[in-house]
């Protein structure tokens, strides 16, 4: 078949139509959650059953094939990551994948204080922690789960560990989290983290997202200006990076803003995803999906499964469009909502 051979990038090649070369893989371990944020899951969430999972062999198989195609960098997204077992043996893994320079996480941060020591010893490189609010009560508005004191312990035990550059995501709504934003840029600043504030996206799982409820990045900015003093942009530390960062005006620490509404960053996108139950997909927006499970648990031999896929990383990337679209007539909300994706 003509098209078959075309479809199976050479090293290094993971290249889309649009010329975007891909170097980052989210992987998601498990949709499963300690929290229930409002953004991300429904109230009663039903679950994936454990052998639809992909287990970490299986994940560093795939890891594997991805840092042949030039995958450089994987992080572990969820659900909540810290939720499966023994994560460290994963990062243990995937830290030994050869072409693999950078493991990352994004966590919730309630089961941290437990794990961190043994996920650095890992050799896990960096850590994002979800945090939208310092009060319980709006925590717990936000999460529908109490855990505010385990977050605050896990960052600690994330710095005792030897983390260095953490990072704290906010997502900010309108209506919702306004009155947190500044408190937050106060503890981040003191604290050293580094603060990013995302804009919220359609992938709640109870359809409650609408335009008027994005809180937008520039206006998260204007009130931080207000209350904490002049932001002045920054050049970013990444070059690949969404975020676009400021530094505040007495030279302590940066904040940065991914707008993935207000202002896409679809053109610099270098990301591919799989999630927890063996799909590749190119988009936290994209419609199809490419069943690296299937592959894996085919029964072939390894050289086999492996060019298989390779051919599916193929696929997926040249099947990428160009934009989000978000906001456009034409835009297509994903069936999964977030956790069922991997942030
Ligand atoms: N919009 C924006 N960010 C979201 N996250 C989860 N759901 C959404 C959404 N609908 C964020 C989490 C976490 C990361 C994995 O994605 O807060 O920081
Ligand atoms: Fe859990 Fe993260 Fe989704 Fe919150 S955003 S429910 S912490 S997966």
């Amino acid at each position: 078949m003509s098209g078959t051979r075309r479809t199976v990038p050479r090293a290094g090649r993971l290249v889309d139509r649009f010329g975007r070369a891909h170097t980052d893989l989210r992987v998601s371990v498990t949709d499963r959650c300690n929290l229930r944020c409002t953004y991300c899951m429904p109230e009663e969430a039903t679950f994936r059953p454990r052998e639809e999972l992909l287990t970490y062999e299986e994940i560093a198989r795939v890891a594997g094939v991805a840092a042949g195609l030039g995958i450089r960098s994987i992080r572990l997204t969820g659900g909540e990551p810290l939720m499966r077992a023994s994560l460290d043996e994963l990062v243990r893994q995937l830290a030994a994948v050869p072409g693999i320079d950078d493991v990352a996480l994004t966590t919730n941060g309630l089961l941290l204080a437990e794990q961190a020591e043994p996920l650095r010893r890992a050799g896990l490189h960096r850590l994002n922690v979800s945090l939208d609010s310092l009060r319980e009560d709006v925590f717990e508005r936000i999460a529908r789960r109490r855990g505010l004191d385990r977050v605050l312990a896990g960052l600690a035990a994330a710095r005792a560990a030897g983390f260095d550059a953490i990072r704290i995501n906010a997502v900010s709504i309108r209506g919702l989290t306004e009155d947190e934003i500044v408190p937050l840029a106060a503890f981040c600043r003191r604290e050293r983290f580094e603060l990013r504030f995302i804009e919220f996206m359609p992938l709640d799982a109870d359809g409650g997202w609408s335009d008027e409820r994005v809180l937008s990045g520039r206006e998260v900015r204007a009130i931080l200006e207000r209350d904490v003093g002049p932001l002045a942009p920054v050049d970013a530390l990444d070059p690949g990076q969404p975020a676009v960062d400021f530094a505040w005006d007495d030279g302590a620490g940066r904040v940065g803003f991914i707008d993935p509404v207000s202002a896409p960053f679809c053109d610099r996108c270098d990301r591919l995803r799989l999630t927890a139950d063996g799909q590749l997909r190119n988009c936290l927006f994209s419609t199809t999906e490419w069943d690296a499970r299937a592959v894996l648990r085919s029964g072939e031999a390894d050289g086999e499964v492996k060019a298989r896929i390779a051919a599916l990383f193929g696929k997926c990337v040249l099947a990428k469009r160009a934009a989000h679209g978000i906001g456009s007539p034409a835009f297509e909300r994903p069936a999964r909502a977030m956790y069922q994706i991997g942030g």
